[in-house]
C-alpha cells in the first residue's frame, strides 16, 4: 500500500494521473552534508523527483519548502464499517480502497463528475466515523491541505485500517469516541459548530435554471407558479444577471429595475437568490476590484504580485477570504447602500469557491500563491469555507445583526455547516445521480453539514418528464429542494411537461409545504445539538447490522419519526426493509394511513404517484395542509397533528415556533416550544422545560385545527381541558377502514397546555 501513497503525491492529477509518467521533474535542491553516522538514514532521504518542484502539464509548482507531507495510521479493530470524508460521489459506506486510488479530498471544480469514484469534488470534510454494534467512533483530520484516505481490511480478524496522508501542514487528530452514534455528533459539533439555523423560507422550495434571462422572464416564471398553483418561494439568477460578470451589479439591459422586481417578489411574501462569486473581473473601472486591489486583499503570486487567473468574467483576482479584515470587507459589500438593487428579500449563492480557476493546473489555484505568509497548498480546503462565512456575516450585518442569513455554497470544510446550505454540485439528468443524492447528503449530514440538496432534474442533461418528476418526489423530502439546470438545457419549469406531470410534481412541491413545520423543527435541534436531519438507517438502529449498508433509504428526524425510500423507478416494488429493528414497531404510510406491522419487506406497487414515505408509530408530527403560494404565506395558518400510535398505544412529538427569520428566538427567547405526548387515551400538550417563554395573546393562534390519530380505537366522546381548567366536548370522526381517528377543531392554542381524553 505504501508504494501507492508515496505515488499520490507525485501523480498530483485525478484526472491525469496516467498522465503523470509526463511529468517533468525539474530542479532538485542542494542536500545538506550528512555525517557518516547517518549515513543509512541519508540513503533513505535521497532527493526523489519532484520532491522540489514539480511541473504538472504547463503548470509549474516551485515547493519552496519541499516535501512536507504527513501521514499517520489508524487501526479500528473489530470494525468492518466506516462512513464520511465527503464530498464522494460513492456509496454511503466507505470502500475498501486497496487496489484503487484512495479516497482524496481537494477541493475541486469537477465537470461531469463519474459515480461510484472517489475523485475529489467541490468539497472537503476530512471526518471519518467508524461503526460496529458496540460503539461508533469519529476521527476528524484536522487539515486544509490536499490529503488522502486510503481504508483497507486490517491483516488480523476483523479490522479495518484507515491511512490519512496530507501534503502539508501538522497531524492534529481528534478522536472521538461515541459511543452512540449521537455522542459522535455532540463530540463533533463541540469542534465545529453546528448546522445554522435557516430561515424557515430556506426549507421551502427553489426554483432556479442557469439562467432566468431578465425580469420579464423572472416574472413570467413567478406567475407560472401561480397558474398552476405550485408553490415556491425562492427564484434564482446565475451569472448571466450581472454586468458581464461582475458580482454586485446587475446587466442593465436585462435587469434595469431590480428592486422592482424584488419589491413584486416581496409583494407575493417570496424572495430572491442572486450569486456572488469569489474570481473578480480585472477591470479598473469596477469598484469591487479596484477596492480590493488597491487595499491589498488578493491572494498573490509566488512572485509577490496579485495571482490572476481565468475564470467567467475573463481575466480574474481572487480576493483572500482566509485575512479577516478581506472579509470584513467583503461582508460590507452587502450593505443594501453597496450592493446596488438589492433588498432584505435577496439572498446569496457562493459558487465556483473551490476556487475555480479554469487555466489553473486540475481548474484551481497553483499550490503556491500565497495568504499572507501561508501558502495556498496549506489551506486550499479552507477557501471556500471562508468566502460563505464572509457572506453570511454581510447579510447578517446588512440587517443590523436581526435576521438570519441564507447562503449556499458549492466548496466546503468542516465546520460550514455553520454559514449556511451546500449542494452537491453539477450532477446529470441520470437515473443513478438521482439515487447517488442520497447517499450524497447522508454522508455530509453524518459530518454536521444538514444543509444539503442536489439540483433537482440534474444540471447536464434533459430528464425525461418521468425522471424530472421523481427527482422532485424524491427532492421534497431532502433538506436543500432546488430546481437547477444547465443554460444548454431546455427550459423544465413544472408545468412544461403535460398537466399529468405537473400534477405529480406539485403533489411534490406541496406535501414538501405541508411538512415545513416539521423540518423546521429538525434544524431547530440540528443547531442546537448537531446532531444529523437527514439519517442513515444504522444511526437510528446502530445494532441492527442489515441496516448498515442501506442508503436508499433514510430518515429525517429526532428522534426518528418518517421513513423514506427511493429506489429507481423500476425497483419501486422492492423488498426493501421496512421497520428493521423492533418487532413491535409500527409504521403508517403517511398518504393512505395504512399501517404496516415492522421486521417484514414490504412491497411498494409502482405508480407515478407513489412517494413512499412512512410515519413511525410512537411519534407525533405537525403539518400546515393549507398550502399557499409561498412559506410565508402560510406563517399564520393552524396546524394539524398527526398522532400515529406505537403497540402500545402512546405517541411522542415536540411543536416548534417562532418568527422564521430572525435570531429573536436566541436574542428575546421569543419561541414556543411544546412537548406533544400521548399517553392512557390522552393528548397533552406542555412546555419543554426551560424554553417557552412566549405567551400568546390571542386565543387560537397560533392553532391546533384538527388531530388526526392514527392506529386508534374508536371513543365514546372527546374532551378538552383547557389551561384554566374549563372542559369542553369535541367533535371527532372515526374511519373503522383506516383506523384513523379526526378530531375536528379543537381549537386549541400551540403555546399553552392542554389535554384531549378520549372516553
Ligand atoms: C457552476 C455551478 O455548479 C452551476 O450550478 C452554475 O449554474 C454554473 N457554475 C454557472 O454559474
Amino acid at each position: 500500500m505504501w508504494d501507492k501513497i508515496k505515488s499520490v503525491f507525485s501523480s498530483k492529477s485525478q484526472t491525469d494521473t496516467e498522465e503523470a509518467g509526463e511529468k517533468e521533474d525539474t530542479e532538485k535542491h542542494d542536500k545538506e552534508k550528512v555525517s557518516e553516522g547517518e549515513e543509512e538514514e541519508a540513503e533513505e532521504e535521497v532527493d526523489q523527483p519532484g520532491m522540489w518542484e514539480e511541473t504538472f502539464k504547463t503548470h509549474a509548482d516551485t515547493k519552496p519548502n519541499g516535501p512536507s507531507s504527513i501521514s499517520l495510521d489508524f487501526s479500528l479493530p473489530g470494525v468492518e464499517h466506516v462512513y464520511g470524508i465527503p464530498e464522494h460521489a460513492d456509496g454511503l459506506k466507505l470502500k475498501n480502497t486497496d487496489g484503487g486510488d484512495p479516497y482524496r479530498l481537494y477541493n475541486l471544480d469537477v465537470f461531469q463528475y463519474e459515480l461510484f469514484n472517489p475523485m475529489a469534488l467541490y468539497g472537503a470534510v476530512p471526518v471519518l466515523l467508524s461503526h460496529n454494534t458496540h460503539r461508533t467512533m469519529g476521527l476528524f483530520w484536522l487539515n486544509a491541505a490536499e490529503t488522502w484516505v486510503d481504508v483497507s481490511s486490517g491483516q488480523v480478524g476483523v479490522c479495518t485500517d484507515v491511512r490519512w496522508i496530507s501534503e502539508s501542514g501538522i497531524i492534529d487528530v481528534f478522536i472521538m469516541l461515541g459511543p452512540r452514534p449521537n455522542d459522535v455528533f455532540t463530540q463533533y459539533s463541540s469542534l465545529t459548530g453546528t448546522q445554522a439555523f435557516p430561515p424557515l423560507s430556506s426549507l421551502a422550495y427553489h426554483q432556479c435554471r442557469w439562467n432566468y434571462n431578465d425580469q420579464e422572464d423572472v416574472s413570467a416564471v413567478d406567475q407560472g407558479f401561480d397558474e398552476h398553483d405550485i408553490p415556491y418561494d425562492f427564484i434564482w439568477l446565475d451569472i448571466e444577471h450581472t454586468d458581464g460578470k461582475r458580482y454586485f451589479t446587475w446587466d442593465n439591459n436585462k435587469f434595469p429595475q431590480p428592486k422592482d422586481m424584488l419589491q413584486g417578489l416581496l409583494d407575493k411574501r417570496r424572495k430572491m437568490v442572486t450569486i456572488v462569486d469569489p474570481h473578480i473581473k480585472v477591470d479598473s473601472s469596477y469598484k469591487i476590484h479596484t477596492e480590493i486591489r488597491s487595499r491589498g486583499y488578493y491572494i498573490k503570486n509566488k512572485d509577490g504580485g496579485d495571482y490572476e487567473g481565468w475564470c467567467w468574467p475573463g481575466n480574474a483576482g481572487y480576493p483572500d477570504f482566509t485575512n479577516p479584515e478581506m472579509r470584513k470587507w467583503w461582508a460590507s459589500m452587502f450593505a443594501y447602500d453597496q450592493y446596488e438593487g438589492s433588498m432584505e428579500n435577496l439572498y446569496t449563492w457562493n459558487d465556483m469557491n473551490e476556487p475555480s480557476v479554469f487555466n489553473g493546473p486540475e481548474v484551481t489555484m497553483h499550490k503556491d500563491a500565497l495568504h499572507g505568509p501561508w501558502e495556498h497548498r496549506d489551506i486550499h480546503n479552507l477557501y471556500g469555507f471562508y468566502v460563505q462565512m464572509a457572506t453570511a456575516e454581510g447579510q447578517i450585518q446588512r440587517s443590523g445583526g436581526l435576521e438570519r442569513p441564507f447562503v449556499l455554497t458549492r466548496a466546503f470544510f468542516a465546520g460550514s455547516q455553520r454559514y449556511g446550505a451546500v449542494w452537491t454540485g453539477d450532477n446529470a439528468a441520470e437515473w443513478g445521480h438521482l439515487k447517488m443524492s442520497i447517499p450524497m447528503c447522508l454522508s455530509l449530514g453524518l459530518v454536521g453539514i444538514s444543509f444539503c440538496g442536489a439540483d433537482v432534474g440534474g444540471f447536464f442533461k434533459t430528464p425525461s418528464a418521468e425522471l424530472l418528476v421523481r427527482w422532485y418526489q424524491a427532492g421534497a423530502y431532502q433538506p436543500f429542494f432546488r430546481a437547477h439546470a444547465h443554460l444548454d438545457t431546455p427550459r423544465r419549469e413544472p408545468w412544461l411537461f403535460g398537466p399529468d406531470n405537473t400534477a405529480l410534481i406539485r403533489e411534490a412541491v406541496r406535501q414538501r409545504y405541508t411538512l415545513l413545520p416539521y423540518w423546521y423543527l429538525q434544524f431547530y435541534h440540528a443547531q442546537r445539538t448537531g446532531q444529523p436531519v437527514m439519517r442513515p438507517l444504522w444511526v437510528e438502529y446502530p445494532e441492527d447490522i442489515a441496516t448498515f449498508s442501506i442508503d436508499n433509504e433514510f430518515l429525517i428526524v429526532l428522534p426518528v419519526e418518517i421513513y423514506h425510500m427511493f429506489n429507481q423507478p423500476d425497483t419501486f416494488s422492492s423488498s426493501d426493509l421496512l421497520a428493521l429493528l423492533s418487532p413491535s414497531q409500527v409504521w403508517y404510510d403517511v398518504h393512505t394511513f395504512q399501517r404496516h406491522d415492522g421486521a417484514q419487506n414490504l412491497s411498494i406497487p409502482v405508480t407515478m404517484s407513489s412517494i413512499p414515505v412512512f410515519q413511525r408509530g410512537g411519534s407525533i408530527i405537525c403539518r400546515k395542509n393549507r398550502v399557499r403560494r409561498s412559506s410565508s404565506c402560510m406563517e399564520n395558518d393552524p396546524y394539524t397533528l398527526y398522532v400515529a400510535l406505537d403497540s402500545q398505544g402512546n405517541a411522542e412529538g415536540e411543536i416548534y415556533i417562532d418568527d422564521g427569520h430572525t435570531f429573536k428566538h436566541k436574542t428575546d427567547k421569543q419561541f414556543i416550544h411544546r412537548r406533544l405526548s400521548f399517553t392512557a387515551n390522552s393528548l397533552s400538550s406542555r412546555s419543554v422545560p426551560l424554553t417557552n417563554i412566549i405567551i400568546p395573546t390571542r386565543p387560537c393562534s397560533p392553532c391546533v385545527s384538527q388531530v388526526n390519530i392514527l392506529g386508534a380505537q374508536k371513543p365514546d366522546a372527546v374532551t378538552l381541558t383547557a389551561t384554566d381548567g374549563g372542559e369542553s366536548s369535541v367533535e371527532f370522526e372515526f374511519d373503522p377502514d383506516t383506523a384513523v381517528l379526526t378530531l375536528r377543531k379543537p381549537g386549541v392554542n400551540a403555546g399553552v397546555n392542554w389535554t384531549l381524553h378520549l372516553r
